[in-house]
């Protein structure tokens, strides 16, 4: 089985999916890590060098070319799924799970987190707040496609195998 797990920057995409991937027996993969791998550098660095529009095509390069294992738990971007049909591709390839979150607990865990997050890194805490409150409301409509949507909150990994079998 092919697990995709979307939401937000700092919703827990990576963390939990590490953590599910080890229950499950299943090969991790965290497709920031596979574009870094393809460009030869960080995320923050293509970014800054080609802008985010070379960023999101090659992002939806890579989550369409991708060889995915047969059992994987597959972490993407915070804003993968809102470009392209990236969505629709990965909901036609496996299970798709939102992980949401309010605006308020993005911001308190991306407060340590947002230098390497290139959307992010300029915003003082004000602004944090509101680029997630303007941006999660972008995006929402393209995450509750997923199959599943789950809190965030506490989330932990038994309670998510409990809730998708
Ligand atoms: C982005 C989220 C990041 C990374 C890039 C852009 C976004 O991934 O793909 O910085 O647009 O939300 P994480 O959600 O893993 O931080």
């Amino acid at each position: 089985m092919k697990i995709f797990l979307v939401g937000f920057m700092g919703c827990g995409k990576s963390t939990l999916g590490k953590k599910l991937a080890i229950k499950l027996g299943y090969t991790f993969i965290d497709l920031d890590h596979q574009l870094e791998k393809a460009v030869g550098t960080s995320v923050g660095n293509y970014f800054a060098a080609e802008g985010e529009d070379a960023f999101r095509k090659m992002e939806s390069k890579v989550i369409k070319e991708f060889d995915y294992p047969q059992n994987c738990i597959v972490a993407t971007g915070g804003g993968a799924p809102c470009y392209y049909d990236n969505m629709e591709f990965i909901n036609r390839k496996g299970i798709t799970i939102y992980i949401q979150l309010p605006p308020a607990a993005l911001a308190k865990r991306l407060e340590n987190g947002k230098d390497k997050r290139p959307l992010l890194k300029d915003l003082d805490e004000k602004e944090l707040i509101s680029y997630i409150k303007s941006k999660l409301e972008e995006r929402e409509p393209y995450y509750k496609c997923a199959f599943l949507t789950v809190s965030g909150i506490n989330l932990n990994p038994e309670q998510l195998l409990n809730q998708l079998f």
